[in-house]
């Protein structure tokens, strides 16, 4: 069985002091949980003061972005060695927020995974289609498309997918367990299908997940965790998330 595996995204949320109170009152919410994996995202500002309070814990510490370079005159962005020496064991990478504002295409999705993979972090890789695009019933069409873009050349080791529909994304309008298993039951079917090792991988739900959709969610057979965004910045709210999350 695939361990749960809980991941907070918070996103361009959250100062260095904000982030700092959360995991204070977070850790002994969470701190007999074993049956559970969880992950903590915060801006890349606070990644070292989050490594520094999760030493004695756990829980793991994910950057959510990286460049595809390791090094150079790339004015503003952020190494994979650099993630790797402020404390971080995972990042994300293609989220829909990038792919929408920052122009990220699957060619370069894949270009960092494979900088971020050949140094050793571990990568959440984000798909999901538009509203227009589960209208007209292109939901399988565009996981296919990104799939084959973004794992071009990659094997399936130290990688996790994330299915977040964009129109789940921050509306309130979590997916039906139903909508979410059958897309990730899709996921997996395609990874069968094209590489070694699908069985073991985890695949997160992201999109408006709450304490109270959690469970459900949780039932479903292909859904092994979820990237949680609003709900994973109250301590509370996280904490009941990834409780609700032992299966
Ligand atoms: P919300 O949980 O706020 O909908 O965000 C989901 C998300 O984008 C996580 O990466």
């Amino acid at each position: 069985m695939r361990k749960p595996f809980i991941s907070a995204n918070w996103k361009m949320n959250k100062t260095i002091e904000e982030t700092e109170e959360f995991i204070n009152s977070f850790l002994p919410m969470v701190k007999d949980i074993t049956a559970v994996d969880i992950l903590i995202a915060p801006p890349f500002t606070s990644l070292q003061a989050v490594a520094r309070l999760l030493k004695t814990t756990n829980i793991k510490l994910g950057a959510q972005n990286v460049f595809y370079e390791e090094k150079g005159a790339f004015t503003g962005e952020i190494s994979p060695a650099m993630l790797l020496s402020a404390g971080c064991s995972h990042v994300i990478i293609g989220h829909s927020e990038r792919r929408q504002y920052f122009m990220e295409t699957d060619e370069i999705v894949n270009k960092k995974i494979k900088t971020a993979r050949k140094n050793g972090l571990e990568v959440i890789l984000c798909i999901g289609e538009s509203l227009k695009e589960r209208e007209e019933n292109k939901t399988f069409e565009v996981l296919d498309r990104q799939l084959t873009g973004s794992l071009k050349d990659i094997d399936l080791n130290g990688m996790t997918i994330a299915y977040e529909p964009i129109w789940a994304i921050g509306t309130g309008k979590t997916a039906t367990k139903e909508q979410a298993n059958e897309a990730h039951a899709f996921i997996r079917g395609w990874l069968k299908k094209n590489r070694e090792g699908a069985e073991k991988l985890r695949i997160l739900y992201g999109g408006s997940v709450t304490p109270e959709s959690i469970e459900s969610l949780m039932s479903e057979s292909e859904v092994d965790g979820a990237l949680v965004g609003g709900a994973s910045m109250k301590p509370d709210s996280f904490a009941k998330i990834v409780t609700g999350a032992i299966k």
